[in-house]
């Protein structure tokens, strides 16, 4: 069974972070969500299968030789709530396994309307699985979703692909925090963490021959030229990857490669030649970090699993 909640997401909202993000006098920046409209998902599924983007392959090697084991760690479970789901190709693993204990409610929460269809299509014909998407932003559709959990049902909320390092350190814990406060005790996060590892490995996962991340980035340009009246020059910006040592995290940049001006919707901004528009973040941890996360933000981590082809860690949270 497939119902979607409403969308909850304004094009307002779009045109102010732009313009707050572009109006800064340091560092420009704009919100890494914004990157996923419907040709953004679609680029980002392409990622996934580049012989550069290990990621997605190490995880779903996690959840196909431990699905079992996660699923006997959750079996009273009867909703899973998965944020930032993406196609949803790699939580069949997990529901399958799921299921064969208890019937349950999949809620598949994002911020893309394009990925959140895939989802839903990719995991409709799933035997004992009802599926309520939310189209909308994390936090938002957990609280949405766990309000519809039935009485005595616990909770398992899914945060896959290492999306937490798309925050930085500190409010990330933050989120963690809030995640921790929309459940109950004995419910449980199941958390995907790249792990650090040599930069040989690392960039070009975000920088990749093809050129598909490139495209990636830039084209949250060619969103703000179609939704918001800008006009950027695509042929202007580069795209960079960088490993920033101190913080631990890849960023991703789009370099202004000449003085211009931008204008979108009759406000108009300068770029210097060389200054950047800091367009990600993708933290790297190391392998005990997300147990001491958990136990900052009212979690204890119960299980890890790790693949050491490409250094990824999917870590078991139970709330406290
Ligand atoms: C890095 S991708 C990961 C997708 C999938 N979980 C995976 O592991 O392959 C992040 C996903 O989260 C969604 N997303 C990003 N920011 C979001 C937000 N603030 N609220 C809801 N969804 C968001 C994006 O549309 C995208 O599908």
């Amino acid at each position: 069974m497939l119902i979607r909640d409403g969308a909850t997401l304004t094009v307002n909202s779009f045109a102010q972070d732009v313009r707050s993000g572009l109006g800064r006098a340091g560092q420009k920046e704009l919100p890494s969500k914004y990157l996923y409209d419907d040709i953004g998902s679609a680029l980002f599924e392409a990622i996934t299968r580049l012989p550069e983007y290990g990621l997605t392959r190490a995880e779903e090697r996690i959840l196909r030789r431990h699905s079992g084991d996660i699923a006997d760690c959750l079996r009273a479970h009867g909703m899973v709530v998965e944020l930032g789901s993406g196609s949803g190709k790699k939580t069949r693993q997990i529901l399958e396994a799921l299921a064969r204990h208890k019937s349950m409610t999949y809620c598949p929460i994002e911020i893309s309307s394009s990925a959140l269809v895939s989802c839903e299509r990719e995991l409709d014909d799933l035997a004992h699985v009802s599926i309520l998407g939310f189209e909308a932003e994390y936090l938002d559709g957990l609280s949405r979703a766990v309000a519809r959990r039935q009485p005595g049902d616990a909770v398992v909320v899914l945060f896959l692909g290492s999306s937490i390092g798309n925050f930085d350190r500190r409010p990330a814990e933050e989120f963690l925090r809030k995640i921790r406060q929309t459940l109950d005790p004995g419910d449980n996060l199941l958390l995907g963490t790249d792990l650090e590892k040599p930069l040989a490995q690392l960039i070009p996962a975000y920088d990749d021959s093809l050129g598909l991340t490139q495209a990636f980035n830039r084209n949250l340009l060619v969103r703000i030229n179609c939704e918001l009246g800008g006009d950027f020059d695509l042929s202007q910006f580069q795209h960079v990857a960088l490993y920033n040592a101190r913080e631990r995290r890849i960023e991703m940049h789009l370099r202004s490669m000449a003085t211009q001006s931008v204008t979108i919707d009759q406000t108009n901004f300068t770029l210097r030649c060389d200054e950047t528009i800091w367009t990600e973040s993708c933290h790297k941890y190391g392998r005990n970090e997300p147990a001491e996360m958990a136990k900052r933000t009212g979690f204890k981590c119960v299980e890890q699993w790790v693949d050491v082809e490409w250094p990824f860690a999917e870590n078991l949270f139970v709330a406290v």
